[in-house]
C-alpha cells in the first residue's frame, strides 16, 4: 500500500530522513531507518568540517534556524562510523564537494550507500551547498562528475531559493536520477535582550512549517518540467503534509525538523497513510501528482 520505487530502490514507504537534522551516528539512523523508507546521513565532504560555534540551533514558533555549518567528521571516519547501520532501509549518503577526485573517493569510501544526494543547497556554508547550485553549468559539471563514479542513483538536493525550474531541468539533461526540493532558507533571529543575532554564524537556514508553502510550490512546479522524480522537503510536521506533498507530485517525501521533536514521527506519519489508502481504497503511489489534473 506504501511501497515505492525510488530510481529503481525499493522503498517500503514514501517517508525519508532528510539529510543532518539527527547528526551523524548510526544509532540515531538506525532507530529512525526501522519505520522510514530510508534514510540520508548528514552531509559529508572528504576533509570534515568543525562547523560553526554553538548557539548554533534555534528553536522558534515554527519551526527551527540553524547554522551547524556543514560539521561533520571526515569522510573515511565518517564510512567507519556507517558500518554499524542496520540496513533496515536503504541508506543515501548525502556528499558535498566540488572536486571530481574528493567525489570519486567518496564512491568509493560510502561503499555501503545504495544512493547518493548531492548537497546544492546548504545556505550558510561559503562556497559550498547553496553557493554551488546558483552556478547551473557548475552544478552540471559535479552531477556528471559523480555519475562517472558511480552507477548509483544520484539525487540533487536544490533549494527553493535557486532558479530551481532551470537548475532542474538541467541536472537531469546532466544525469541526475531525482531532485528533492528544499534545503533550508535564509534567515536569522535576533535576541532583543542581548541586542545581537541569537546564531553565532548570524544567520542561518529556515526549517520547519514556516516553509512548507515554499517547498510544496517547488515540488508542484517541478512535477510539471521533469521526468525524474521529484522528492519533497520542507515542514513536513503530519500525515495531510505528506500527502499534499505527493498530490503536488512528489514521489517521496523527506521530513526533518519534525523528528527532532519526535522520533515517533515515522511511525505515525506510515500508521496514519496506511488508514488513509485503506479508507480512499488506492495505494500510496495511484496519488502523484493528482492535483494536476
Ligand atoms: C540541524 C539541521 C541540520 C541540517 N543539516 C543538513 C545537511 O547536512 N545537509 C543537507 O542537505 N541538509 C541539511 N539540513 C536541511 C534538512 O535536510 C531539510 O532539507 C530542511 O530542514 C527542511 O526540511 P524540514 O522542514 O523537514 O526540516 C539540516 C537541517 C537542520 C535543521
Amino acid at each position: 500500500m506504501l511501497e515505492i520505487d525510488l530510481c529503481g530502490i525499493k522503498l517500503k514507504n514514501p517517508l525519508i530522513l532528510a539529510s543532518g537534522v539527527i547528526g551523524s551516528f548510526s544509532s540515531s539512523l538506525n532507530d529512525i531507518a526501522r519505520d522510514a523508507g530510508a534514510v540520508v546521513t548528514k552531509s559529508v565532504g572528504i576533509k570534515g568540517r568543525e562547523g560553526y560555534r554553538n548557539p548554533s540551533v534555534v528553536n522558534w514558533r515554527c519551526g527551527l534556524l540553524n547554522a551547524v555549518g556543514l560539521a561533520s567528521p571526515p569522510a573515511e571516519s565518517f564510512a567507519e562510523e556507517l558500518r554499524s547501520f542496520n540496513k533496515t532501509s536503504p541508506l543515501i549518503v548525502s556528499l558535498y564537494g566540488n572536486r571530481q577526485e574528493d567525489l570519486s573517493k567518496m564512491v568509493e569510501i560510502f561503499s555501503m550507500a545504495d544512493a547518493f544526494e548531492l548537497n546544492l543547497s546548504c545556505p550558510h556554508v561559503k562556497g559550498a551547498g547553496m553557493d554551488i547550485g546558483k552556478d547551473i553549468e557548475l552544478s552540471c559539471e559535479i552531477v556528471k562528475a559523480l555519475k562517472s563514479e558511480t552507477d548509483k542513483p544520484v539525487i540533487a538536493k536544490l533549494s527553493a531559493m535557486h532558479d530551481y525550474v532551470e537548475l532542474a531541468k538541467s541536472l537531469e539533461k546532466a544525469g541526475a536520477d531525482a531532485i528533492a526540493i528544499s534545503n533550508t532558507l535564509p534567515g536569522m533571529k535576533i535576541d532583543i535582550v542581548s541586542r545581537k543575532p541569537i546564531l553565532s554564524n548570524i544567520s542561518g537556514g529556515v526549517s520547519g512549517p514556516a516553509i512548507k508553502p515554499i517547498a510544496l510550490k517547488c515540488v508542484f512546479d517541478l512535477y510539471k518540467v521533469l521526468k525524474i522524480p521529484v522528492i519533497g522537503c520542507g515542514g513536513i510536521s503530519n500525515f495531510e503534509d505528506v500527502l499534499e506533498f505527493i498530490m503536488a507530485g512528489a514521489k517521496a517525501v523527506q521530513i526533518g525538523s519534525a523528528v527532532y521533536f519526535s522520533k515517533r514521527i515515522f511511525y505515525s506519519l506510515k500508521e496514519s497513510l496506511v488508514a488513509f489508502c485503506r479508507a480512499n481504497n488506492c495505494k500510496i503511489s495511484d496519488l502523484v501528482g493528482v492535483a494536476h489534473s
